[in-house]
């Protein structure tokens, strides 16, 4: 059975200063959705009905999101008749979801974060997601982790979602090689560009066994002193079929500034009410 996901969220956002002085950056909106929300709506599509917030005491908005909506916010709109926001605000949780809240205090590094989280996973889990929710990949049909499941579902293996990145960009990422048959085969986190296996970076969508959540307690500090989940997953590789998923549709790193302007950009020329004039708006302002 796999049905959760870890979101690791305690993370500092600090590159979205000042405006994550106190707002959470997984809650900076893509037009009008936040990060989390999105990741949320595309793990549930992935058929996961349980989600596992890592999170730092800091950051409470993340879980008053994924709370019910506020009672007189809901009367006021049904009052005004406000149908369209109405929906919006109650379907920001899918009905079903169950969230667990595990709390991360010192950020030790993405492989410790995963780790508490599997304290929250089920003991009967065959496997576990994780995402990373400023990864925000706007894909078609259901997304990216649930091409992940159905390629598991097919085949049994697991995966990671990949991309080729130029070498100058590798040392930003956990990097793959495969063998022939696909299989991943090393993995290293953050390599200088001559220590690199390939140009494959991993994007943050994960399909895992669950001895994940066994490997990471015996990972010692890594790249940057910290406790990494690429290391995790390299000690399952024997193992394991693990498969690097290059995903369909694109990906904007929204833990960038540039890249969320990209995807608020890409959403908002594919919003009816706002392409046209944004369209129009661009081409003389360019
Ligand atoms: C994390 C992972 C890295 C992965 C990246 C994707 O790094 O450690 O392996 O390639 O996310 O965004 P971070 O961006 O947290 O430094």
């Amino acid at each position: 059975m796999i049905n959760t996901v870890i979101l690791p969220v305690a993370g500092l956002g600090t590159r979205f200063l000042p405006a994550t002085k106190s707002v959470p950056k997984e809650l900076l909106p893509v037009v009008d959705k936040p990060l989390l929300q999105y990741a949320v709506e595309e793990a549930w599509r992935a058929g996961m009905t349980h989600v596992v917030l890592v999170n730092s005491p800091k950051k409470q908005g993340l879980e008053t999101h994924l709370q019910a909506a506020d009672p007189e916010l809901v009367a006021d709109l049904t009052a005004k008749g406000k149908q369209d926001l109405l929906d919006a605000l109650l379907g920001t949780v899918p009905e079903g979801l169950t969230v667990s809240v595990v709390m991360q205090p010192q950020a030790l590094g993405l492989g410790h974060a995963v780790g508490l989280g599997g304290t929250a996973v089920p003991s009967d889990a065959t496997g576990v997601a994780v995402m990373l929710v400023d990864d925000f990949i706007d894909a078609p049909d259901a997304g990216c982790l649930s091409d992940m499941v159905a390629l598991h579902d097919d085949t049994g293996a697991w995966s990671l979602a990949v991309e080729e990145v130029p070498m100058t960009q590798v040392h930003r990422y956990g990097v793959v090689s495969l063998n022939d048959s696909g299989r991943i085969q090393a993995m290293v986190e953050k390599p200088f560009a001559e220590d690199a296996p390939s140009n494959l970076a991993v994007v943050g969508r994960y399909l895992l066994p669950a001895a994940i959540i066994s490997a990471l307690a015996d990972v010692k500090p890594g790249a940057g002193g910290e406790i990494q989940l690429t290391d995790g997953i390299a000690a399952l590789l024997a193992d394991y079929d693990i498969r690097a998923h290059r995903f369909s549709g694109v990906r904007y790193d929204c833990g960038s500034k540039l890249g969320y302007a990209q995807a608020n950009m890409a959403l908002a020329l594919r919003d009816p009410a706002m392409a046209q004039p944004l369209r129009a708006w661009l081409k003389e302002f360019l």
